[in-house]
């Protein structure tokens, strides 16, 4: 959990932390306290969630109850599609800092591609980076044509792409895209929303290993050089999570994970996003905090 990649501005981030999709904002102050308790120093929201007051709670009690500072944990959020554009993504980066309690965010991402949208909001958020209110700036779902547009329009290139990335669907061509350009894919539901959980395939290795499905996942993530920020609301599987750090898989059994990639996203920008024409979509509408 202490152990970190360097981005392409040189700031070390964590490989692995906690994710909160879907975690009720109820629940939320409770799960981040117990992973920061337990060594998670890397924890992943966004406005669209829902939960950024509880994330903020729990990031609070996280540094009092276990002595740390806040420049011990790696804080990312998102931008809220329904808030892009330039000046209403500087507007809301400070409400955003408030309902966190912080005054600065590790990595800012922008949520969803938004089309007519994202390079204005990837300026504001090249000017955050410049006026030092965010360590590292990044997207989140955008495909290569996505990231070719933006890279044509911008001067810095994200640190990250946090992408859908399971042993279902493992984004191959995108991956190798960012490998290119150096940006570092982050997996959003790493445990494909728990359906990786029950793939046959998976399952024998967990008993070769004598390891969980879910840890034989998030190793292959490790193995594979990306980011991974599973979810959990129980503490048991939050630890459990994190321990993947004592074996090994061997290079025919990661080849046998990479064979299971169907490239099945179940989630995809173009049902989510807003686009001209398109009614955003209800989920985006309704979560507002
Ligand atoms: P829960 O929060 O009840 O533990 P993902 O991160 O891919 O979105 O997956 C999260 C889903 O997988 C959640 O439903 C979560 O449920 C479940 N989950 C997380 N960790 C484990 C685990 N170690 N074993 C089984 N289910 C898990």
């Amino acid at each position: 959990l202490q152990e970190t990649t360097k981005l392409n501005n040189g700031v070390l981030m964590p490989k692995l932390g906690l994710g909160v999709w879907k975690t009720a904002n109820e629940q939320a102050e409770e799960s981040v306290a117990q992973a920061i308790k337990h060594g998670y120093r890397l924890i992943d929201t966004a406005k669209q969630y829902g939960n950024q007051a509880g994330v903020g709670a729990g990031i609070k009690r996280g540094i009092l109850e276990n002595g740390l500072n806040r420049k011990d944990l790696f804080i990312t959020t998102k931008v809220f599609n329904g808030d892009q554009g330039y000046d209403s993504t500087l507007r809301n980066f400070e409400k955003t800092l408030q309902k966190l309690q912080l005054s600065y965010l590790d990595l800012y991402l922008i949520h969803w591609p938004v089309d007519n949208k994202y390079i204005d909001t990837w300026k504001a958020l090249e000017k955050l980076y410049r006026d030092g209110r965010v360590r590292a700036i990044g997207i989140s779902n955008f495909d290569i044509e996505h990231t070719k547009t933006l890279l044509a329009h911008s001067d810095i290139t994200p640190a990250i792409n946090q992408m859908e990335f399971n042993p279902i669907n493992q984004e191959k061509d995108i991956l190798s895209y960012m490998n290119l350009k150096g940006i570092q894919m982050e997996a959003w539901s790493p445990l494909g929303g728990g359906e990786a959980l029950s793939n046959p395939t998976i399952k024998k290795l967990a008993t070769k290993y004598n390891k969980s499905v879910a840890q034989i996942i998030l190793r292959f993530d490790k193995q594979m050089g990306v980011i991974t920020i599973p979810k959990s609301t129980h503490v048991e599987r939050i630890v459990a999570n994190s321990q993947i750090n004592d074996f090994t898989l061997t290079t025919e059994d990661m080849a046998t994970i990479k064979q299971l990639d169907k490239g099945q996203r179940s989630l995809w920008y173009k049902d989510f996003a807003w686009h001209a024409g398109h009614k955003p979509n209800a989920y985006v509408d309704a979560v507002q905090t």
